[in-house]
């Protein structure tokens, strides 16, 4: 403090100032500056405290904000959070443990975490804590040991924690209990396993039915060639036996008045022409029900050999040239097939669904000026596709709903048993692929086979080969 008297005594520009008795010139000229400088600085510093101040608090507050913010997400998370320290003893727990032991924080914290979980599983939790280094992650499955009795089974993950010179703290444990998941995967299990029974019994039933169409089916379309063979051979056998009377006749002797006289009554004449027709008519009928049994023989697909690489463009010419010779069609077939085209197939089901939908476009066809059938692979990602187009009158809309039906056939008695694109449709089924069919602008119909394509076969040293669907 200065004084006011000692002041007075000052020179101007002087303060001075009695210290112990003594005046003392506190500040002079050049002193008032250094004052003034003094003051300025001490504005500053002022100035610094309040900005430290005010940061200060800004970040207490934003500390306070994230300390909220933590603890609202620790006591929301639904599964259990232990921290421990590095000797295994609890330091924090959050409020889904808190719930699950029956015990408030306090009562847990400082507790060894080997206490909490059963004696079972104790010696796996104790190993955690062994001097050594702790390995970085752990999964365990624990049951706690809970006011309630033990818990759950719980699936826990254990990370070791670290402090911030990054040395080993301890280790964070975090659980969940997979007893109630265990026990609906087991539940959600029984229900697949059960779905996918009743799913085969449908499909069985599916099956059966379908089988019992077919049969009826067969049984129909056999009825009516049986019913004519088995009529015409009852004729034959009476013509037999008025033949054979007459025969008889004939050589017993029998004047020729006599023999003419019973010719006419025995209307051998008539037998004789009615001969050529019963016999005509009984084959056609025996042929319609080897193409019946041949068609179903099909059917069966027989071969349980296994898939292979088939060449698409060989089945191709193949099926074509049989079903073109055995119509003896007089129809232009052109091919367009892509080359290095492979199906994962059984190469003779592949062969009569293709054979089948040349067969039918054969058939269009046949009335056509300018009968042409046009023939084309390509593949198309992981498909092959086969296309059979023609120029023939295309499918009705009527037809096009039951095409793929078995026994559905637009065709004259004797020309077609309408099994042949159900036989395809089967097998394209069977092979995982597609068939559809439209019309094409121009006039005509145009059938569109997919099935799996796959790589060519790798020849293997030993000559063998080996085969891989494109996945
Ligand atoms: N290319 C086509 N153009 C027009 N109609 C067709 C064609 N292909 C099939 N159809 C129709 O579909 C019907 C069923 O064909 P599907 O091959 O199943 O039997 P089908 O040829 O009549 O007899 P099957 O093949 O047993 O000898 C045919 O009768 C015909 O009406
Ligand atoms: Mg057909």
């Amino acid at each position: 403090m200065t004084n006011p008297d000692a002041s007075r005594l000052a020179r101007r520009g002087e303060l001075i100032a009695l210290v112990g008795g003594k005046e003392e010139v506190l500040l002079s000229e050049d002193g008032e500056s250094m004052w003034v400088e003094v003051i300025r600085k001490m504005d500053e510093v002022y100035a610094d405290l309040i900005g430290y101040e005010t940061d200060l608090e800004r970040k207490n507050a934003e500390l306070e904000e994230a300390r909220n913010f933590i603890a609202g997400v620790v006591a929301s998370i639904s599964d259990v959070l232990i921290v421990c320290d590095e000797k295994g003893a609890i330091v924090q727990v959050n409020p889904a443990f808190q719930r699950l032991m029956g015990a408030p924080e306090l009562a847990l914290v400082d507790q060894p975490f080997a206490e909490c979980v059963a004696s079972e599983s104790r010696t796996a939790v104790q190993a955690m804590f062994e001097p050594g280094p702790m390995s970085k992650e752990e999964s365990l499955e624990l049951c706690f040991k809970t006011a309630s009795g033990p818990s759950d089974v719980m699936a826990v993950n254990c990370s070791a924690r670290f402090n911030s010179q990054g040395r080993l703290a301890g280790a964070v444990f975090t659980g969940r209990p997979i007893g109630q998941l265990r026990r609906a995967y087991e539940a959600l299990h029984c229900a697949h396993v059960e779905l996918q029974q009743a799913q085969a019994r449908l499909i069985e039933q599916e099956k059966m039915a379908s089988l019992g169409r077919l049969v009826a089916g067969v049984a129909h379309e056999l009825n009516n060639p049986i019913s004519f063979v088995y009529g015409n051979i009852h004729t034959l056998n009476r013509y037999r036996m008025t033949l054979a009377d007459y025969l008889a006749s004939i050589h017993s002797g029998m004047p020729d008045e006599a023999r003419e006289a019973l010719r006419r009554r025995l209307k051998i004449d008539a037998v004789l022409e009615d001969l050529e027709p019963l016999i005509e008519g009984t084959l056609e009928g025996a042929v319609r029900i080897s193409d019946i049994v041949k068609n179903l023989r099909r059917l069966s697909f027989g071969s349980n050999a296994p898939r292979v690489s088939v060449e698409l463009s060989k089945v191709v010419r193949t099926a074509s040239q049989w079903a073109s010779r055995s119509k003896k069609a007089k129809a232009r077939i052109e091919m367009r097939l892509e080359a290095d085209l492979f199906a994962f197939a059984h190469e003779g089901q592949i062969h009569s669904a293709i054979g089948n939908l040349v067969d039918n476009a054969l058939d269009a066809v046949r009335s056509a000026p300018n009968p042409s059938v046009l023939i084309e692979t390509r593949s198309e990602e992981k498909l092959a596709v086969v296309e059979v187009s023609d120029n023939g009158p295309g499918v009705s809309e009527d037809a096009r709903a039951r095409i793929f039906e078995p026994f559905f056939t637009t065709k004259p008695v004797g020309e077609g048993t309408g099994l042949g694109l159900w036989i395809t449709y089967s097998i394209v089924r069977e092979h995982g692929g597609v068939i559809d069919c439209v019309n094409l602008p121009q006039g005509g119909a145009r059938f569109t086979l997919k099935v799996p394509r796959c790589d060519p076969p790798v020849k293997e040293q030993s000559g063998s080969t080996k085969l891989r669907q494109l996945d």
